[in-house]
């Protein structure tokens, strides 16, 4: 256990040494960790049926953040509220929204000065919740972006931390740090309560997520109470925001590193788009800022791990695995596996070409998961991730602080320790 907190990447990379299968207890926990894309598509694909979310995901504290909401919820009613959200996340949809995307990464670059000093996870954290929350709640947090950025960054422990007796006890016990978690919480639930009840006030349906989740709301019958609104709200809130800016802050990151990548990836920008603004209609020849987000989500996947729990015994590559098991897999490590990614360290958007896609493991890139629980926002994310880099990339370059290295944490997400410090360049 103490070795799993003081150093988690080298340990869950250390324990693939044993197989792609490997056994362990935490206390009185049993975990799995599976490293094979076989044996990760039984468990969050073919075999889902026999598993829930892990035990982790379940915690009081994380119950605290996101409730019942669709991240965490099980069953019927996680299948209802699917059901209700999807229309949100069609593509049509989804499309409309790519104004909005280019819209306000103008108005985060507008005021950025040639040779400024920045943390671009900072702006990137800050453009993409107002984005998710003006496009699916069509409301404006410009104000608290700062303020929920510092409210999440310490409400949000550490994944290996939640191994601890310390975890357990913060868990069960009103502890300084459960207090202090709670406060926070109720920090953000402010925010959070404020959208809600200003569309009510407002009244109009804006065909966004909001008003779906409203109309269910006010349905006879229905039973999505005041809570559970605010569970969902939360649940889109937390996930559709820092997990497509931390793709970007590790483009960014990247692009910083590669000037060859950089200057294919410029060269791109300059033949599609002729300096004007990206649109919905180019994407599809921002072929090479597509494979550079995935070549980013690949080495530095901001969803690291999944987890699950057996709701029966079953059967994993010959081994009995019991009931109540928890089974962990990871995209740290299986995407950065030689057998199936040559050169698995190297940052090569080129090796994305659609013959390499179709040849490789369902399961050996998954950066937004699979199966019935798949990421609901994934093709959301992707279309912003490019729209951001394209709209950024044409005015501006990055050149990282020497004297900042790059610490990465396994907080929730994977997430740079102190932010990515770089200097502004504006691009001629
Ligand atoms: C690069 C960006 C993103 C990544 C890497 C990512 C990753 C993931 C992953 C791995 C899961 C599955 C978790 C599991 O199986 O246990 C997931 C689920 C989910 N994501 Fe994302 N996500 C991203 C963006 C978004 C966005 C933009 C939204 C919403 C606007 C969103 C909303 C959700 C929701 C609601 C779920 C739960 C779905 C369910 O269980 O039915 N995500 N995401």
């Amino acid at each position: 256990m103490s070795d799993f907190n003081r150093d988690t990447f080298g340990f869950i990379e250390r324990c693939r040494d044993y197989g792609d299968v490997v056994c362990m207890r935490f206390l009185y926990v049993t975990a799995y960790f599976l490293y094979h894309p076989d044996d990760i598509e039984y468990v969050v694909s073919t075999g889902a049926k026999n598993f829930i979310k892990s035990r982790n995901q379940r915690s009081a504290l994380f119950q605290r953040l996101v409730g019942n909401g669709l991240l965490t919820s099980e069953g019927e009613f996680w299948k209802r509220q699917r059901r209700l959200a999807q229309p949100a996340f069609h593509r049509h949809r989804i499309n409309a929204y790519a104004e909005t995307m280019v819209d306000y990464a103008q108005r985060t670059i507008a005021t950025w000065q040639n040779g400024e000093e920045r943390d671009i996870h900072r702006d990137m954290m800050r453009l993409a919740l107002e984005i998710v929350v003006k496009t699916l709640f069509n409301a404006d947090v410009s104000a608290d972006a700062d303020n929920v950025g510092r409210v999440l960054a310490r409400i949000t422990t550490p994944f290996a931390g939640q191994a601890t007796i310390k975890w357990i006890l913060d868990n069960r016990l009103p502890t300084l740090t459960h207090r202090r978690f709670n406060r926070d919480a109720r920090e953000i639930d402010a925010i959070v309560y404020r959208i809600i009840n200003e569309r009510r006030r407002g009244g109009q349906d804006e065909g966004d997520l909001l008003s779906m989740l409203l109309k269910a709301h006010d349905e006879e019958g229905s039973d999505l109470n005041d809570k559970q609104l605010r569970d969902e709200v939360m649940t889109i809130f937390l996930a559709g925001h820092e997990t497509s800016a931390l793709t970007l802050s590790w483009a960014w990151y990247l692009l910083a590193q590669n000037p060859e990548t950089e200057t294919k990836f410029h060269a791109e920008l300059a033949e599609v788009l002729k300096g004007r603004l990206p649109t919905m209609e180019d994407l599809p020849r921002l072929k090479y800022t597509e494979m550079i987000a995935k070549e980013s989500m690949r080495l530095y996947p901001p969803a690291y791990a999944l987890g699950r729990e057996t709701v029966q015994e079953c059967e994993i590559r010959g081994f009995r695995v019991p009931k109540g098991a928890q089974v962990f897999m990871f995209q740290w490590v299986t995407q950065r596996d030689s057998r199936f990614f040559p050169q698995p360290d190297q940052f090569q958007p080129e090796r994305w070409t659609e013959e390499f896609t179709n040849t490789l493991p369902k399961y050996a890139y998954f950066p937004f998961g699979g199966g019935p629980r798949v990421c609901i926002g994934s093709y959301f994310a992707m279309m912003e991730i490019v729209l951001l880099l394209a709209t950024i990339g044409q005015r501006f370059r990055f050149s990282l602080q020497s004297d900042h290295p790059v610490k990465l944490i396994p907080a929730m997400s994977l997430r740079p320790k102190d932010g990515v410090k770089v200097i502004v360049e504006e691009r001629r």
